[in-house]
């Protein structure tokens, strides 16, 4: 039985219910966070509650928990759903309003609703088999840096990458890729690696941050710059990032073999350094 925390209450997740009111039911109208504990351990939390904040700002959304108490519950869901390997999902919304009214209510009390529950890291044997991708216009808003619950466009994004048998979509805006639906990308060429710099047209991603300390630490070639259609095609390996995903090669895009359909060796090269910065992070 999944735990998950309600407002102020640790209870089975199938128990868990929002007033219909709540304004991230009626408008998604709030933010939420995705992270990883290995072992039990919280990785990368300052970074995430860092983004949390950030986003909370962009929503003029004050919220009554700071993040020692957010820290206090995920570490009390994370041993009551049996702690090793667990996803902690957590969103904060504006909470239920009297009247249904774009404008912020006057009155409304932020609702915390999160949970956890186990997850299997990838291991490399099984990340290095890749995954398909497609190109997908980007039809979401300009304000993708501030992680926010209303998502029907990555949803519809997904749902087509789904139904063309892909795993994610490229999002494409102006000739130019700009991450997945949920998910940063990168590609290699030539041994340098490209990542776009980070703007309101895509996520600040934890995992895409920890991949840019270890280029600088290791002295890998990399470069924040915008990433053209036609370099997406002729690159000779591409990436993409995420919490729980970690690093996926990405071996088939828009049906076509990217380099020889293999996951490629720059990607095995940043795949042992990412696992073993996590471990060296996750023993501080
Ligand atoms: N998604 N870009 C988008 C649009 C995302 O939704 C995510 C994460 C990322 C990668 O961010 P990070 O490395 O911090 O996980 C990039 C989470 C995992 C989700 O929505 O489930």
């Amino acid at each position: 039985m999944t735990i998950a925390y309600l407002n102020d209450t640790f209870l089975p997740l199938d128990e868990a219910r929002i007033p219909a009111m709540d304004r991230g039911f009626l408008f998604g109208d709030g933010v939420y966070e995705v992270f990883a504990a290995y072992d039990g351990k919280l990785f990368g939390g300052e970074q995430h509650f860092l983004r949390l904040e950030n986003s909370l700002k962009s929503l003029r959304l004050i919220s009554p928990w700071d993040k020692n108490k957010l820290e206090a519950i995920i570490h009390e869901l994370i041993v009551k759903n049996g702690s090793g390997n667990q996803m902690i999902y957590l969103q904060i919304t504006r909470g239920p309003a009297e009247k249904r009214m774009l404008s912020f209510p006057k009155t409304a009390t932020p609702t915390l609703f999160a949970y956890a529950t186990p997850f299997e890291a990838p291991s490399i044997e099984q990340s290095s088999k890749g995954i398909k991708a497609i190109t997908l216009e980007n039809t979401r808003w300009r304000q993708c840096r501030t992680k926010a619950i209303t998502l029907l466009a990555n949803v519809l994004l997904r749902q087509e990458a789904a139904d063309a048998g892909c795993d994610e979509a490229i999002l494409i805006e102006d000739d130019h890729a700009v991450e997945g639906t949920s998910s940063n990308l990168f590609i290699v060429k030539n041994n340098q690696i490209f990542t776009p710099a980070l703007n309101n047209h895509l996520l600040g991603g934890v995992t895409r941050e920890l991949l840019l300390d270890i280029c600088r630490k290791e002295k890998l070639d990399l470069h924040e710059a915008p990433i053209t259609i036609e370099q997406l095609h002729q690159a000779d390996e591409i990436w993409l990032t995420g919490t729980t995903r970690e690093i996926s090669p990405v071996v088939e895009l828009n049906k076509k073999l990217v380099a020889n359909g293999k996951s490629g060796p720059m990607w095995h090269t940043m795949i042992n350094h990412y696992q073993h910065y996590r471990e060296a992070l996750l023993r501080e």
